[in-house]
């Protein structure tokens, strides 16, 4: 399902080396005795998950069926990206479902959250509200402007299209979800946001937005089977760990998470909030960033083939995109693009990737991380995020990182408040 290429001789060279510490952690992932390990339900939750509840999930999408049209849903960081990058990558932007899925509570734009009041008036809408601490301001702020929208526009029946994702015991969202008479979902105690895609978090804006969550989750539980073993021989999620930690020490301090289709973007910032989240603590760590080639080689490409070499890419490679298409021929040949007529716009793609993977690793000296994932379904996601939750705690651990807090988050929160006259 996901096979590894590491671009960069050296990679290869050191990587058993790591045989020993990877071990370990790996015993302390499984085990749960690493830092944080209080939350380390992830871990096993594609074979343990709540099955009452992802039946509710099912039985909810079907009750509401043909009453719907638009899905908001209000969250922020491991509470919004799963999702959306999920739907961008299965159904893709323009998706044949005819459910718009609108998300909010992500921002204080109040351009955006006008501009969203105003293009859903007249729209059939359901709405999810996500917060597992249940006080996030962004989330609280969009929150009760679009439930009064939807009492405004339903009145009592208002509540019926409610849905609260929260703690299952205590917070301000969780009261008042009980208060209100809203269908309630969990977010386990023991996964934190950026690891919480495979719970409610993910899988009710996805099943309400016609995304197969049974193949999603069987993708998580294959992947959980697969990469079981703390053998780097063998596991791609802990080779690509290693290869980090090798990188990092080289004195490589940034990495370009690469894709080479616009409905991939959102994995990338999902991507870089599990390892920009995880990771970046205690001055250390690899700075995440993204580009999407090859968009981005005619904005990014010339500092990548020859600036100042502080980076290295992994390219997520997705060997089988859906809908693919053949480049139409034209008699006249005006535009002299008659040399690709008849073949696959894949086959275009995959000629600009082994270029530049060719320019920017011989020529350009970068080297290259390439994740081959074989397509673009919901199973295959299932099995990619369980790679990068894999990979991610690992390379953590090799660290000596608790990949499970964000105490540098609250520094921000703590100055608005201030300024906003929160007590
Ligand atoms: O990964 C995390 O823990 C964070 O990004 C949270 O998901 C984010 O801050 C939102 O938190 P909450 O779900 O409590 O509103």
């Amino acid at each position: 399902m996901i096979n590894l290429d590491l671009r960069y001789a050296k990679l290869n060279e050191d990587l058993e080396s790591y045989q020993e510490k990877v071990s370990k952690a790996h015993k302390d992932l499984h085990e749960k005795t690493g830092a944080g390990n209080d939350f380390l339900g992830w871990v096993d939750w594609p074979l343990n998950y709540d099955k009452e509840e992802f039946d509710r999930i099912l039985a909810l999408t079907e009750r509401m069926k043909g009453k719907y049209d638009t899905v908001l849903v209000c969250g922020i960081g491991g509470s919004y990206l799963g999702a959306r990058a999920a739907l961008e990558m299965i159904n893709g932007l323009y998706p044949e479902t005819g459910i718009e899925v609108i998300f909010v509570g992500n921002t204080f734009s109040h351009t955006y959250i006008s501009q969203v009041l105003k293009h859903i008036q007249d729209k059939e809408v359901v709405l999810n509200v996500i917060s597992k601490s249940g006080t996030t301001t962004e989330t609280s702020l969009a929150f009760r402007i679009f439930k009064q929208f939807m009492e405004e526009k339903y009145g009592a029946e208002a509540k019926d299209r409610i849905y609260a994702t929260t703690d299952k015991a205590r917070g301000t969202l969780k009261d008042l979800a009980d208060k209100e008479g809203y269908e309630e979902f969990v977010i386990p105690d023991d996964i934190g946001g950026r690891y919480s895609v495979f719970t409610a978090v993910g899988l009710l804006p996805l099943s309400l937005a016609g995304v197969d969550i049974t193949a999603l989750m069987k993708g998580s539980l294959d992947a959980y089977n697969d990469l079981n073993t703390d053998d780097l021989k063998v596991n791609p999620a802990y080779q690509y760990a290693v290869a980090r930690r090798i990188l990092d020490n080289m004195g490589y301090k940034a990495e370009y998470f690469v894709t080479y289709h616009l409905q991939l973007t959102m994995i990338a910032e999902w991507w870089k909030q599990l390892f920009g989240e995880s990771e970046g603590k205690d001055g250390k760590g690899i700075l995440p960033t993204s580009a999407c080639f090859t968009t981005d080689l005619h904005s990014l490409g010339q500092f990548i083939q020859e600036g100042s070499k502080v980076e290295y890419e992994t390219i997520l490679y997705v060997d089988e995109m859906a809908d693919d298409m053949i480049f139409p021929s034209d008699d006249e040949d005006l535009d002299h693009m008659n040399y690709l007529a008849g073949k696959k716009l894949s086959w275009v793609s995959q000629m600009a990737f082994e270029g530049t993977l060719s320019a920017h690793s011989e020529d350009g000296g970068n080297p290259n991380i390439v994740i081959h994932l074989k397509d673009n379904t919901a199973y295959s996601f299932g099995y990619m995020i369980y790679f990068f939750f894999l990979a991610c705690g690992m390379t953590c651990y090799l660290l000596d990182i608790n990949p499970f807090n964000q105490p540098g988050v609250e520094v921000y929160k703590k100055k608005m408040f201030k300024l906003l006259g929160k007590e």
